[in-house]
């Protein structure tokens, strides 16, 4: 379970996540949505360790992380997206996803070696995705819907527990969209505790055991997503904003 525990974190002025509080259960899938810019990716990256907070607690289990560095977060299980910030455009799909250890994007590996266990990770996951087809292009030749794969790919590289997205369908077709939340529910099955940020709400209903919605960085609902739906406030910022 993650416990996010009246977490605050400012920008100089900006209040981007300002005294939220939700909880995560094992084994379910929690999407965090709301309009742009109501600091969900911040939460997220606070969460990752990617951002110190300025205020509150963040708990994995009976863990503190808040207070850990990234790298000992991503040891205790938890994995995270990058947006293919982290690929070589030149290097194969199944050379980048080997480079995701377990210890994280590692480039060093192209001249020690991926080790074979690493190589045959790769290949169970793009067997997961559906995606052996496409494992000799060079990362440059992908479609932006098979990159957006791929970056669900390198978080499952290190066979994480908990698993946190950040808009891993923004702006896919809807083919595909259904390929990725199917592949998120079987990872929900396999016992995966899974955080999604999403902007579109529509989307997360369907698979979500809890929606958050944040809102100007505050938490303004959480709870099933029937009932988040149906929310006064929540569908005031989604008409509003
Ligand atoms: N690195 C940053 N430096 C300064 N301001 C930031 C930074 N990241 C996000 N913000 C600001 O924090 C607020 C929340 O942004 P963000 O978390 O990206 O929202 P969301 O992901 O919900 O669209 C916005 O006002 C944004 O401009
Ligand atoms: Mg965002």
């Amino acid at each position: 379970m993650i416990t996010i525990k009246n977490v605050t974190k400012r920008f100089g002025g900006i209040i981007a996540v300002n005294d939220s509080s939700f909880k995560v259960e094992e084994s379910s899938i929690c999407s965090l949505i709301g309009p742009n810019g109501a600091g969900k990716s911040t939460l997220f990256n606070c969460i990752s360790r990617v951002y110190p907070i300025d205020e509150g607690e963040i708990y994995l289990g009976d863990k503190r992380i808040d207070t850990m560095p990234a790298h000992k977060i991503a040891t205790l299980g938890v994995g995270r997206s990058f947006q293919l910030t982290r690929v070589l455009d030149e290097l194969s799909v199944t050379e980048n996803l080997s480079l995701h250890t377990a210890a994280g994007f590692d480039f060093h590996l192209l001249r020690a070696g991926v080790t074979k266990s690493d190589k045959e990770r790769a290949e169970q996951i793009m067997e997961f995705l559906n995606i052996t087809h496409i494992r000799d292009l060079p990362m440059k030749e992908l479609s932006y819907g098979q990159k957006k794969l791929l970056d669900l790919g390198s978080v499952l590289m290190s066979d994480p527990s908990v698993i946190l997205l950040d808009e891993p369908a923004a702006g896919v077709n809807p083919r595909l969209l259904e390929t990725i939340l199917d592949r998120i529910l079987v990872l929900k099955k396999q016992g995966k505790t899974i955080l999604l940020v999403e902007h579109n709400m529509e989307l997360v209903m369907g698979i979500s055991d809890k929606v958050v919605v944040m809102a100007a960085g505050a938490v303004i609902a959480s709870g099933p997503p029937k009932e988040v739906q149906n929310n006064k406030e929540v569908l005031e910022v989604y008409l509003t904003g």
